[in-house]
């Protein structure tokens, strides 16, 4: 395992669990709002089993990927890297074609974590599967500070958390793998955590630590290296943030670990049709709300000096979920507004100086967030006025 921090270029895997919450859709557009930042950007399929950001990226899936290079001794992994029509934005596919690659060995597995670290990029974004299987989890841990996508539906929170516990514990398992008797201890309780049984992480090592202080001091020493960051994606309403909010209560209370948020992104049909139209969305929908929640993400990570710390001010919002929250409601204000506006009967819906007063607040908005984003220490960035010219 490889940490993130003491590496100049950074590897953000993005996994959550469930599948069809996003996870690829905001591999591609965040790591395309990394490259239009002047970061040069890696990103890899590493979705083994249902490989598809070929798609999302608009392109074809002709070149070799993963699979061939694990099937083909000679081939080198860095031939896999394809520029892509983007500046800045270059790709390696996961390849569709071969059956079975869901399943790779360990040796496999520690080839491939090798490759990735050895890439010449700013950063390195990893597009993962579904599931909690070893191998994601493992892909997942190549950096302390992976990305958590999650909708706000029930399940998909469940099955985040599924992912973070399974994590947590093989995280752990790993850091102790020189330690006989905890791995031992671990692998036998870990059991007892089953799902339906009430036995969290945190009881394990409360339990731990009544009979050796030393090692549960220890453990959560571990713990605090796991940073990862959630993102709340397809918000429906104003009151889905909790969900991201109680997901990282949970994980804090049950895991023991802290994770901070990102930010939230409404659900957007526009999403489908640009995936319909093979042209990613943050490029071919870049005025739109959602496409600035998803440009603000980026932001937030490459502005960010040593990322997986994020540039909050903490004199304005108590941490990155307020910061989410505060950002979240303002977004759903000029959403009710802009919506409000579309529905007027007249002029096929629109009504000239309805329109005008919207754009208004909208221009207001984009100030007021970039008024955030400076006081962040971000620069003026924020908005994605000019930044999208390839
Ligand atoms: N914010 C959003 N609003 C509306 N639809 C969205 C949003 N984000 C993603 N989608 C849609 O959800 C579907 C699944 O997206 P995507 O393929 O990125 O999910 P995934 O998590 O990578 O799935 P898988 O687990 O199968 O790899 C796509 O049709 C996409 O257009
Ligand atoms: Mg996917």
């Amino acid at each position: 395992m490889v940490l993130n921090e003491s590496l100049d270029k950074k590897i953000i895997p993005i996994a959550g669990g469930k599948g069809g919450v996003g996870k690829s859709v905001l591999s591609v557009n965040i790591a395309l709002s990394l490259a239009v930042s002047d970061k040069k950007t890696i990103i890899i399929d590493l979705d083994l089993g249902g490989a598809n950001l070929h798609t999302v990226l608009g392109m074809k899936n002709t070149n070799p990927g993963i699979a061939s290079y694990l099937q083909d001794k000679n081939r080198s992994f860095k031939s896999l890297i394809l520029d892509t029509p983007f500046k800045n934005l270059q790709f390696i596919p996961g390849d569709t074609l071969s059956y079975g690659m869901a399943d790779i060995t360990d040796k496999q597995k520690k080839e491939i974590l090798f490759e990735i670290q050895d890439l010449d990029a700013d950063y390195v974004i990893i597009d993962l599967g579904a599931g909690t299987s070893f191998n994601t989890i493992d892909f997942f841990l190549i950096s302390n500070s992976g990305l958590i996508v999650t909708t706000p539906q029930a399940g998909a929170v469940m099955n985040a958390y599924t992912f973070l516990k399974n994590l947590t514990i093989r995280f752990l398992q790993k850091a102790f793998a020189s330690n006989k008797k905890m791995e031992a201890y671990l692998k036998k309780n870990i059991k007892r955590m089953l799902p339906g049984t009430n036995l969290t992480l945190a009881h394990l090592l409360h339990e731990i630590g009544q009979e050796e202080p030393e090692t549960m001091e220890k453990a959560l020493t571990y713990l605090e290296v796991l940073q990862p960051k959630v993102i709340l994606n397809m918000m429906e309403e104003k009151e889905d943030f909790q969900m991201a909010a109680n997901l990282a209560g949970l994980v804090k209370k049950d895991l023991l670990v802290d994770m901070e948020c990102l930010g939230a992104i409404l659900f957007d049909r526009n999403i489908d049709d640009s995936l319909h139209n093979r042209h990613p969305f943050i490029l071919e929908f870049q005025e739109t709300l959602t496409a600035q929640q998803i440009f603000r993400i980026g932001q937030k990570i490459a502005q960010s000096r040593n990322f997986p710390e994020l540039p909050l001010d903490y004199s304005e919002y108590r941490d990155s979920f307020e910061l989410s929250q505060i950002e979240t409601d303002n977004d759903f204000e000029l959403y009710e507004q802009i919506k409000a506006a579309e529905s007027q009967p007249d002029n096929g819906g629109y009504d000239v100086d309805q329109l005008l007063e919207v754009i208004e607040i909208q221009q207001k908005k984009i100030q007021e967030l970039q008024q955030t984003v400076r006081m962040m220490g971000l620069g003026d960035k924020a908005g994605p006025g000019g930044l999208f010219n390839f």
